[in-house]
C-alpha cells in the first residue's frame, strides 16, 4: 500500500469526505455519526490519509473529521485540506488555514492544497502565504488541485518546499491528466498524483454514474474474469498505475472494505491496456476545475 515521494512514505488509497455533513452547505439531517464512524473505520484499516476542504458542507466536514480523529494519535492520521479559490489572497490564506485548524481540532495540517486556481489573484501572493504557513509549522506539505503542468511549474519556482501532491479528477472517463502528461510530469518530479472521483461518474454521455453491471459490457466481462465487482476493476485500473493514488469517498464500511480488497489482485498488463484503450466513454477533461462536470 505504501509508496515513496520526496523521501516520505504514503498510502495509495485515501478517504475523501465530499458529501459528509452535507454538500456545498451543511445538511441538518446528515447522519454525522455514520460519517465519523466511517472515517474512524478507514483509519483503523490503514487508510490514514483523509481528504477534505474548507468548503465542504460549509466547514462542517472538517468538524466531523476533528471529532473522528480526536482519540487517535495525531501521527497515525494524515489530514489534507484545501483553501478555496476565493480565499487565495495572502491574508485570506492564512486566515482560512487557521480556521481549518480550529475546525479540525489540530495544531497542523499534513497537506494543504490550493483547491482551484483563481486567475484574478497572482500566484506569487498565494505561494508567499503558503511559505509563511510552512515557516509557522501550521502545514507540513503543499498540494495543488485541478492543475496542469504550467501551473505546477509556476508554483514550484515560488514555493520553499517541493510540491507534495497534485489532485486532479481522473478516472476511466476523465483522461486529461493522462493525455496532457500531468501524471508523467508528477512521476518524474516525485509529486504524488491523487485522482479524485475514482468511482462516481457525472459527465454528459455517461449513462451510469456508478459503473453498474449491465452498462459497460467491457467492464462486466473484466469483473467476471477476475471475480471482482465493477468498482474494484475501475479502482484497480487507477491503483495499478505507477505514481497514481486515489481519493474515494465512502460512509459505508462494506464499501471501504470492497475498495481495500483491490490491493489483493492485479490486472494483467494486457487487460489493463484493454481497459485503458477501449473503455467506450473517454473525455479530455479533468485538470481544470472549469473543465469538469459537477453533479447538479
Ligand atoms: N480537488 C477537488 O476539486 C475535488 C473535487 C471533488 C472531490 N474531491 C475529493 O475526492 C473525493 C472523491 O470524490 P467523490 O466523493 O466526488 O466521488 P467518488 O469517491 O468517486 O464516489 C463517491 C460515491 O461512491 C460511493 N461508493 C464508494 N465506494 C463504493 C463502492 N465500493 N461501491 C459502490 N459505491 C461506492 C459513495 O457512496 P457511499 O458513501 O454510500 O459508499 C459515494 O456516493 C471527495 O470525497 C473529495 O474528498 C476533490
Amino acid at each position: 500500500m505504501n509508496s515513496i515521494n520526496n523521501g516520505y512514505s504514503y498510502s495509495k488509497i485515501c478517504l475523501g469526505t465530499w458529501r459528509m455533513g452535507g454538500d456545498v452547505t451543511l445538511n441538518q439531517n446528515n447522519d454525522d455519526q455514520k460519517d465519523i464512524d466511517a472515517i474512524r473505520y478507514a483509519i483503523s484499516k490503514g487508510i490514514s490519509h483523509i481528504d477534505t476542504s474548507e468548503s465542504y458542507a460549509g466547514g462542517k466536514t472538517e468538524l466531523l473529521i476533528g471529532e473522528a480523529i480526536k482519540q487517535i494519535p495525531r501521527d497515525k492520521c494524515f489530514i489534507a485540506t484545501k483553501v478555496r479559490e476565493y480565499n487565495l489572497f495572502y491574508d485570506n490564506v492564512i486566515d482560512s488555514c487557521k480556521k481549518s485548524l480550529k475546525r479540525l481540532n489540530t495544531s497542523y495540517i499534513d497537506l494543504y492544497y490550493v483547491h482551484k486556481q483563481n486567475p484574478n489573484i497572482p500566484i506569487e501572493e498565494t505561494a508567499s502565504a503558503f511559505n509563511k504557513l510552512l515557516e509557522m509549522d501550521l502545514i507540513k506539505h503543499i498540494g495543488l488541485s485541478n492543475v496542469g503542468i504550467d501551473t505546477i511549474k509556476n508554483y514550484s519556482q515560488l514555493l520553499n518546499s517541493p510540491i507534495y501532491a497534485v489532485q486532479n479528477q481522473y478516472n476511466l472517463v476523465c483522461r486529461e491528466s493522462q493525455k496532457k502528461g500531468v501524471i508523467d510530469y508528477c512521476k518524474r518530479n516525485e509529486i504524488q498524483f491523487i485522482a479524485w472521483r475514482p468511482i462516481l461518474l457525472s459527465y454528459p454521455g455517461v449513462v451510469d454514474p456508478y459503473y453498474r453491471t449491465g452498462t459497460y459490457k467491457l467492464l462486466d466481462e473484466m469483473a467476471a474474469k477476475y471475480n471482482k465487482t465493477n468498482t474494484q476493476i475501475v479502482a484497480k485500473w487507477l491503483l495499478q498505475q505507477d505514481g497514481v493514488s486515489f481519493v474515494f469517498k465512502s460512509s459505508n464500511k462494506e464499501h471501504i472494505d470492497e475498495i481495500l480488497e483491490v490491493e489483493k489482485f492485479r490486472l494483467s498488463d494486457r487487460d489493463w491496456e484493454i481497459l485503458d484503450k477501449e473503455f467506450p466513454v473517454q473525455k479530455d477533461l479533468g485538470c481544470t476545475a472549469d473543465g469538469y462536470f459537477e453533479l447538479s
